[in-house]
């Protein structure tokens, strides 16, 4: 079975460290079992106190990181802050973050900087809104090809991608994502890779609306290498469940 994965955003949740804490354990036990590689981005803040919990089955992640180490970035951290606390992967591209200024060009340096830094970067993309024309393709292949330019063929066979539809996530979704609609859109993210960059190995996982009820869809017939789950991975019982579905999936 090829490696697939169970990341959890943790966006910014939960309120105190102490109920991190209690999450990160509770899930720690959860999974133990658990084949997935599953991978916890929790807020930046509450990684000094999760990187004490010794556990072997859960790497830490950031959400995001600036382009640099260090420097005039008011209100950022860097995956060069962080590396003294075994984080080993780092979320770019998020629809939240690029909503919140983080252009294609900007993605773009911190795909750079984040595998200069030797940290895999975990990038999202997703279309806004589905239309008839089937435009999407064109923004998601645009996506890629702007996150990736420069990039060495090895380097982006080291990275994770996750096709996150930008209506199928969060309290807002418009509706749930189909496994269908998914695995369309991973063999198009496939065939751009291939075509663009000569690439034909990197894991491409589902986020948007993740639930104990739809993971193991996407998981066999969405054809996804994993899962990307926000809301529902702070929820250890949610996250449990979820995995449970997908631990039997090939
Ligand atoms: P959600 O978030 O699972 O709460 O929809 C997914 C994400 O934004 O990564």
């Amino acid at each position: 079975m090829s490696q697939k994965y169970i990341i959890g955003n943790w966006k910014l949740n939960p309120k105190n460290e102490k109920e991190a804490v209690a999450i990160f354990t509770k899930i720690k036990k959860d999974l133990s079992l658990l084949k997935y590689k599953v991978i916890i981005c929790p807020p930046s803040i509450f990684i000094p106190a999760l990187s004490k919990i010794k556990t072997t089955n859960i790497t830490l992640g950031l959400q995001n990181t600036a382009i640099e180490d260090t420097g005039a970035y008011t209100g950022q951290v860097s995956v060069g802050t962080a590396l003294s606390y075994k984080i080993k992967y780092c979320i770019v591209g998020h629809s939240e973050s690029r909503a919140n200024g983080d252009t294609d060009e900007r993605v773009a340096k911190k795909v750079g900087y984040i595998l200069k830094s030797k940290i895999t970067p975990i990038l999202c993309v997703g279309e806004r809104e589905r239309d008839e024309a089937h435009t999407y393709f064109a923004f998601i292949e645009n996506q890629l090809k702007s996150a990736l330019l420069g990039i060495s063929k090895k380097n982006i066979e080291s990275m994770i991608i996750a096709y996150e539809p930008i209506w199928a996530i969060g309290r807002d979704a418009v509706r749930d994502a189909t496994p269908e609609e998914f695995y369309e859109v991973k063999i198009f993210i496939k065939k751009v890779l291939k075509e663009s960059f000569g690439v034909s190995v990197v894991p491409i996982l589902y986020g948007g609306s993740v639930t104990a009820k739809n993971a193991e869809s996407f998981m066999t017939a969405g054809h996804a290498d994993g899962l990307l789950v926000g809301r529902a991975s702070v929820d250890p019982k949610s996250l449990q469940s979820i995995s449970s579905i997908t631990k039997n999936t090939k």
